[in-house]
Protein backbone atom coordinates (compact mmCIF):
# COMPACT_ATOMS: atom_id res chain seq x y z
CA UNK A 1 0.00 0.00 0.00
CA UNK A 2 1.08 3.48 -0.54
CA UNK A 3 1.20 6.04 1.94
CA UNK A 4 3.45 8.57 0.41
CA UNK A 5 1.13 12.14 -0.22
CA UNK A 6 0.21 13.41 -3.69
CA UNK A 7 1.34 15.74 -5.07
CA UNK A 8 -1.61 16.25 -6.76
CA UNK A 9 -4.95 15.02 -7.63
CA UNK A 10 -7.69 15.09 -10.38
CA UNK A 11 -11.58 13.36 -11.07
CA UNK A 12 -14.31 13.82 -13.20
CA UNK A 13 -17.63 12.50 -13.74
CA UNK A 14 -19.17 9.83 -15.69
CA UNK A 15 -21.89 10.45 -18.05
CA UNK A 16 -25.14 9.47 -19.54
CA UNK A 17 -26.55 10.31 -22.80
CA UNK A 18 -30.19 11.11 -22.86
CA UNK A 19 -31.19 11.93 -26.38
CA UNK A 20 -29.30 11.58 -29.48
CA UNK A 21 -26.40 9.02 -29.48
CA UNK A 22 -24.92 7.99 -32.90
CA UNK A 23 -26.70 10.44 -34.90
CA UNK A 24 -24.08 12.84 -33.51
CA UNK A 25 -21.75 11.18 -34.67
CA UNK A 26 -23.25 12.35 -38.34
CA UNK A 27 -23.50 15.85 -37.54
CA UNK A 28 -26.83 15.63 -35.28
CA UNK A 29 -27.07 17.59 -31.74
CA UNK A 30 -27.03 15.48 -28.30
CA UNK A 31 -28.15 16.07 -24.85
CA UNK A 32 -25.63 14.54 -22.49
CA UNK A 33 -25.37 15.40 -18.68
CA UNK A 34 -22.43 14.22 -16.10
CA UNK A 35 -23.04 11.12 -13.70
CA UNK A 36 -21.39 12.90 -10.28
CA UNK A 37 -22.07 10.04 -8.09
CA UNK A 38 -19.84 7.59 -10.65
CA UNK A 39 -16.42 9.26 -11.09
CA UNK A 40 -12.93 8.41 -11.94
CA UNK A 41 -10.21 9.57 -9.84
CA UNK A 42 -6.48 9.35 -10.58
CA UNK A 43 -3.26 10.68 -8.20
CA UNK A 44 0.33 11.52 -9.11
CA UNK A 45 3.28 10.50 -6.80
CA UNK A 46 6.91 11.10 -6.54
CA UNK A 47 8.86 7.60 -7.61
CA UNK A 48 11.79 6.28 -9.88
CA UNK A 49 9.92 6.51 -13.56
CA UNK A 50 6.53 7.45 -15.32
CA UNK A 51 4.10 4.75 -14.27
CA UNK A 52 0.70 4.70 -14.60
CA UNK A 53 -1.17 1.96 -12.28
CA UNK A 54 -4.73 1.35 -12.36
CA UNK A 55 -5.44 -1.12 -9.57
CA UNK A 56 -9.17 -2.11 -10.53
CA UNK A 57 -7.96 -3.59 -13.80
CA UNK A 58 -4.90 -5.26 -12.21
CA UNK A 59 -2.12 -2.64 -15.11
CA UNK A 60 0.58 -0.68 -14.44
CA UNK A 61 2.17 0.66 -17.60
CA UNK A 62 5.55 1.59 -17.82
CA UNK A 63 4.98 4.83 -20.10
CA UNK A 64 8.87 5.42 -21.59
CA UNK A 65 7.66 1.04 -22.93
CA UNK A 66 4.01 1.46 -23.68
CA UNK A 67 2.97 1.19 -27.02
CA UNK A 68 1.67 4.06 -28.63
CA UNK A 69 -1.77 2.63 -28.46
CA UNK A 70 -2.57 2.35 -24.92
CA UNK A 71 -5.07 4.95 -23.74
CA UNK A 72 -2.89 5.36 -20.40
CA UNK A 73 -0.15 6.28 -21.06
CA UNK A 74 -1.22 8.23 -24.32
CA UNK A 75 -3.00 10.29 -22.09
CA UNK A 76 0.43 11.06 -20.39
CA UNK A 77 2.41 11.50 -22.87
CA UNK A 78 -0.09 13.91 -24.84
CA UNK A 79 -0.52 15.83 -21.30
CA UNK A 80 3.53 16.45 -21.06
CA UNK A 81 3.95 17.13 -25.06
CA UNK A 82 1.66 20.09 -24.82
CA UNK A 83 3.02 21.38 -21.66
CA UNK A 84 6.80 20.56 -23.21
CA UNK A 85 7.63 19.01 -20.23
CA UNK A 86 9.69 15.21 -20.52
CA UNK A 87 7.89 12.70 -18.83
CA UNK A 88 8.28 12.69 -15.31
CA UNK A 89 9.30 10.54 -12.45
CA UNK A 90 5.94 10.08 -11.27
CA UNK A 91 3.25 7.51 -10.50
CA UNK A 92 0.24 8.57 -11.80
CA UNK A 93 -2.56 6.05 -9.87
CA UNK A 94 -6.15 6.04 -11.09
CA UNK A 95 -8.92 4.14 -9.97
CA UNK A 96 -12.46 4.76 -11.47
CA UNK A 97 -16.24 3.67 -10.27
CA UNK A 98 -17.64 4.00 -13.79
CA UNK A 99 -17.43 0.30 -15.69
CA UNK A 100 -15.83 -0.04 -18.74
CA UNK A 101 -17.29 -0.42 -21.91
CA UNK A 102 -21.03 0.02 -20.29
CA UNK A 103 -22.26 3.66 -22.24
CA UNK A 104 -20.96 5.52 -19.03
CA UNK A 105 -18.19 7.69 -20.45
CA UNK A 106 -15.40 5.42 -18.10
CA UNK A 107 -12.57 6.50 -20.66
CA UNK A 108 -12.97 9.62 -21.30
CA UNK A 109 -13.49 10.18 -17.46
CA UNK A 110 -10.25 8.39 -16.14
CA UNK A 111 -8.34 10.68 -19.07
CA UNK A 112 -10.42 13.77 -17.46
CA UNK A 113 -9.04 12.90 -14.14
CA UNK A 114 -5.62 11.97 -15.25
CA UNK A 115 -4.90 15.11 -17.72
CA UNK A 116 -6.16 17.28 -15.02
CA UNK A 117 -4.07 15.84 -12.08
CA UNK A 118 -0.75 15.59 -14.63
CA UNK A 119 -1.80 19.26 -15.16
CA UNK A 120 -2.28 20.19 -11.54
CA UNK A 121 1.17 18.74 -10.49
CA UNK A 122 2.90 20.49 -13.13
CA UNK A 123 1.52 23.63 -12.29
CA UNK A 124 -0.03 24.12 -15.15
CA UNK A 125 -3.64 25.54 -15.62
CA UNK A 126 -5.89 24.90 -18.85
CA UNK A 127 -9.55 25.95 -19.51
CA UNK A 128 -12.01 23.12 -20.13
CA UNK A 129 -11.92 23.08 -23.69
CA UNK A 130 -8.31 22.52 -23.96
CA UNK A 131 -8.80 19.74 -21.57
CA UNK A 132 -11.50 18.42 -23.35
CA UNK A 133 -9.54 18.20 -26.27
CA UNK A 134 -6.97 16.67 -24.83
CA UNK A 135 -9.38 13.94 -23.85
CA UNK A 136 -10.81 13.83 -27.19
CA UNK A 137 -7.29 12.77 -28.54
CA UNK A 138 -7.37 9.82 -25.83
CA UNK A 139 -10.99 9.00 -26.92
CA UNK A 140 -10.24 8.69 -30.55
CA UNK A 141 -8.28 5.55 -29.24
CA UNK A 142 -11.34 3.72 -27.84
CA UNK A 143 -12.72 4.16 -30.91
CA UNK A 144 -12.07 5.97 -34.04
CA UNK A 145 -13.71 8.64 -35.01
CA UNK A 146 -15.68 9.87 -31.98
CA UNK A 147 -18.22 12.60 -31.80
CA UNK A 148 -16.68 14.70 -28.94
CA UNK A 149 -20.15 13.97 -26.81
CA UNK A 150 -18.41 12.26 -24.08
CA UNK A 151 -14.94 14.03 -23.41
CA UNK A 152 -17.51 17.54 -23.16
CA UNK A 153 -19.76 16.15 -20.62
CA UNK A 154 -16.85 14.92 -18.12
CA UNK A 155 -15.03 18.08 -18.73
CA UNK A 156 -17.72 20.76 -18.28
CA UNK A 157 -19.32 18.42 -15.69
CA UNK A 158 -22.98 19.70 -16.46
CA UNK A 159 -26.04 19.20 -18.87
CA UNK A 160 -24.85 19.83 -22.31
CA UNK A 161 -26.60 20.15 -25.81
CA UNK A 162 -23.76 19.60 -28.26
CA UNK A 163 -23.11 19.61 -31.57
CA UNK A 164 -20.01 18.29 -33.59
CA UNK A 165 -17.28 20.47 -34.18
CA UNK A 166 -18.94 23.28 -31.68
CA UNK A 167 -18.37 24.41 -28.67
CA UNK A 168 -21.61 23.12 -25.79
CA UNK A 169 -24.02 25.24 -25.89
CA UNK A 170 -25.48 26.71 -22.19
CA UNK A 171 -28.48 24.96 -21.77
CA UNK A 172 -31.56 25.02 -19.09
CA UNK A 173 -32.90 22.45 -17.37
CA UNK A 174 -36.49 23.54 -16.02
CA UNK A 175 -37.13 20.72 -13.83
CA UNK A 176 -35.13 18.57 -11.54
CA UNK A 177 -34.54 14.56 -13.93
CA UNK A 178 -34.51 11.90 -11.98
CA UNK A 179 -32.58 8.68 -13.57
CA UNK A 180 -32.16 5.44 -12.92
CA UNK A 181 -29.55 3.80 -14.92
CA UNK A 182 -29.60 -0.29 -15.35
CA UNK A 183 -26.67 -2.08 -16.71
CA UNK A 184 -27.32 -5.02 -18.67
CA UNK A 185 -24.14 -6.95 -17.69
CA UNK A 186 -22.65 -7.02 -21.02
CA UNK A 187 -20.10 -5.55 -22.20
CA UNK A 188 -20.37 -3.66 -25.54
CA UNK A 189 -17.34 -1.41 -27.19
CA UNK A 190 -18.04 1.45 -28.39
CA UNK A 191 -15.99 1.23 -31.18
CA UNK A 192 -17.86 -1.77 -32.69
CA UNK A 193 -21.31 -0.82 -32.21
CA UNK A 194 -19.81 2.65 -34.17
CA UNK A 195 -17.84 0.54 -36.48
CA UNK A 196 -21.82 -1.27 -37.46
CA UNK A 197 -23.63 1.87 -38.27
CA UNK A 198 -20.69 3.10 -40.31
CA UNK A 199 -20.80 0.24 -42.30
CA UNK A 200 -24.58 0.27 -42.27
CA UNK A 201 -24.77 3.46 -43.24
CA UNK A 202 -22.53 3.52 -45.99
CA UNK A 203 -24.75 0.40 -47.06
CA UNK A 204 -27.41 2.79 -47.73
CA UNK A 205 -26.78 6.23 -46.76
CA UNK A 206 -30.39 7.74 -48.03
CA UNK A 207 -32.07 5.70 -45.22
CA UNK A 208 -29.45 6.00 -42.41
CA UNK A 209 -29.44 10.12 -42.93
CA UNK A 210 -32.95 9.89 -42.47
CA UNK A 211 -33.32 7.95 -39.40
CA UNK A 212 -30.47 10.63 -38.10
CA UNK A 213 -32.51 13.51 -39.17
CA UNK A 214 -35.39 12.36 -37.47
CA UNK A 215 -33.25 11.58 -34.14
CA UNK A 216 -32.10 15.18 -34.40
CA UNK A 217 -35.66 16.70 -34.67
CA UNK A 218 -36.14 14.47 -32.06
CA UNK A 219 -33.96 15.82 -29.23
CA UNK A 220 -34.33 19.54 -30.56
CA UNK A 221 -37.87 19.07 -29.14
CA UNK A 222 -36.37 17.14 -26.54
CA UNK A 223 -34.49 19.97 -25.35
CA UNK A 224 -37.35 22.42 -25.27
CA UNK A 225 -39.35 19.98 -23.30
CA UNK A 226 -36.31 19.94 -20.96
CA UNK A 227 -35.63 23.24 -20.63
CA UNK A 228 -39.89 24.13 -19.39
CA UNK A 229 -39.50 21.11 -17.08
CA UNK A 230 -41.83 18.66 -19.21
CA UNK A 231 -40.77 16.00 -18.35
CA UNK A 232 -44.03 13.67 -19.14
CA UNK A 233 -43.15 15.08 -22.60
CA UNK A 234 -39.32 14.11 -22.36
CA UNK A 235 -40.74 10.64 -21.17
CA UNK A 236 -42.00 9.88 -24.35
CA UNK A 237 -39.02 11.47 -26.45
CA UNK A 238 -36.92 8.65 -24.91
CA UNK A 239 -39.59 6.13 -26.01
CA UNK A 240 -39.47 7.66 -29.50
CA UNK A 241 -34.98 7.89 -29.29
CA UNK A 242 -35.25 4.18 -28.37
CA UNK A 243 -37.76 2.56 -31.06
CA UNK A 244 -35.00 4.83 -33.35
CA UNK A 245 -32.00 3.42 -32.25
CA UNK A 246 -33.39 0.17 -32.23
CA UNK A 247 -33.97 0.66 -35.96
CA UNK A 248 -30.36 2.01 -37.03
CA UNK A 249 -29.19 -1.14 -35.52
CA UNK A 250 -27.87 -0.71 -31.40
CA UNK A 251 -30.81 -2.16 -29.46
CA UNK A 252 -30.65 -5.83 -27.99
CA UNK A 253 -33.21 -7.98 -26.24
CA UNK A 254 -31.75 -7.25 -23.19
CA UNK A 255 -31.82 -3.53 -23.30
CA UNK A 256 -35.66 -3.46 -24.78
CA UNK A 257 -36.42 -5.84 -21.73
CA UNK A 258 -35.17 -3.38 -19.35
CA UNK A 259 -36.51 -0.51 -21.27
CA UNK A 260 -40.12 -2.45 -21.39
CA UNK A 261 -40.08 -3.53 -17.35
CA UNK A 262 -39.14 0.31 -16.63
CA UNK A 263 -41.82 1.56 -18.51
CA UNK A 264 -44.54 -0.81 -17.42
CA UNK A 265 -43.34 -0.06 -13.47
CA UNK A 266 -44.22 3.75 -14.19
CA UNK A 267 -41.34 5.12 -15.59
CA UNK A 268 -41.70 8.31 -18.05
CA UNK A 269 -39.21 7.01 -20.85
CA UNK A 270 -36.56 4.45 -21.29
CA UNK A 271 -33.63 3.81 -23.95
CA UNK A 272 -30.55 2.38 -24.31
CA UNK A 273 -27.45 5.81 -23.16
CA UNK A 274 -24.09 5.33 -24.89
CA UNK A 275 -22.97 2.62 -27.70
CA UNK A 276 -25.69 0.62 -26.56
CA UNK A 277 -25.93 -3.25 -27.63
CA UNK A 278 -25.58 -3.37 -24.26
CA UNK A 279 -24.63 -1.20 -21.23
CA UNK A 280 -26.89 0.78 -19.53
CA UNK A 281 -30.22 2.19 -20.40
CA UNK A 282 -31.73 5.12 -18.59
CA UNK A 283 -35.13 5.28 -17.28
CA UNK A 284 -36.93 9.02 -16.29
CA UNK A 285 -38.77 8.59 -12.77
CA UNK A 286 -40.81 10.45 -10.74
CA UNK A 287 -39.49 10.28 -7.32
CA UNK A 288 -42.76 8.33 -6.28
CA UNK A 289 -42.01 5.44 -8.82
CA UNK A 290 -38.27 5.50 -8.40
CA UNK A 291 -38.35 2.32 -5.67
CA UNK A 292 -40.89 0.25 -8.12
CA UNK A 293 -39.13 0.90 -11.29
CA UNK A 294 -36.48 0.06 -9.45
CA UNK A 295 -36.85 -3.28 -8.22
CA UNK A 296 -38.71 -4.35 -11.60
CA UNK A 297 -35.48 -3.62 -13.65
CA UNK A 298 -33.71 -5.90 -10.85
CA UNK A 299 -36.49 -8.26 -10.96
CA UNK A 300 -35.98 -7.71 -15.35
CA UNK A 301 -32.16 -8.46 -15.18
CA UNK A 302 -30.46 -5.62 -14.46
CA UNK A 303 -27.04 -6.34 -13.09
CA UNK A 304 -26.94 -2.77 -11.11
CA UNK A 305 -29.37 -0.34 -10.76
CA UNK A 306 -27.73 3.38 -9.87
CA UNK A 307 -30.18 6.66 -9.13
CA UNK A 308 -29.10 10.14 -10.79
CA UNK A 309 -30.56 13.42 -10.88
CA UNK A 310 -29.96 15.89 -13.16
CA UNK A 311 -30.29 19.07 -11.11
CA UNK A 312 -32.02 22.45 -12.38
CA UNK A 313 -29.71 24.74 -14.21
CA UNK A 314 -29.42 27.91 -15.55
CA UNK A 315 -28.19 28.29 -19.20
CA UNK A 316 -24.80 29.93 -17.66
CA UNK A 317 -21.31 28.46 -17.77
CA UNK A 318 -19.95 30.40 -14.61
O1 LIG B 1 -20.61 4.32 -25.39
P1 LIG B 1 -20.13 5.67 -25.02
O2 LIG B 1 -20.33 6.04 -23.63
O3 LIG B 1 -18.69 5.89 -25.45
O4 LIG B 1 -21.01 6.72 -25.88
C1 LIG B 1 -20.80 6.82 -27.25
C2 LIG B 1 -21.73 7.76 -27.92
C3 LIG B 1 -21.80 7.55 -29.41
O5 LIG B 1 -22.69 8.55 -29.93
C4 LIG B 1 -22.35 6.17 -29.75
C5 LIG B 1 -20.45 7.68 -30.09
C6 LIG B 1 -19.92 9.10 -30.14
O6 LIG B 1 -18.74 9.25 -30.48
O7 LIG B 1 -20.66 10.07 -29.89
Amino acid sequence: MNTSQAIASGQAPGKIILFGEHAVVYGRPAIAAPVHQLRAYAAVFEDGECVVEAPDIGRRIRVEEATRDDPLAQAVRLVCSQVGRPLPRWRVVVRSQIPVASGLGSGAAVAAAMARALLAAFGVEWPPDRVSALVYEVEKMHHGSPSGVDNTVVVYGRPVWFVRGRPPEPFAVGAPLHLLMADTGIASPTRVAVGDVRAAWQADPARFEALFDRIGDLVAQARGWIEAGETAAMGGAMDENQALLNEIGVGSTELDRLCEAARKAGALGAKLSGGGRGGNMIALVQPESRERVEQALLAAGARQVVMTQVPPSTPDWS
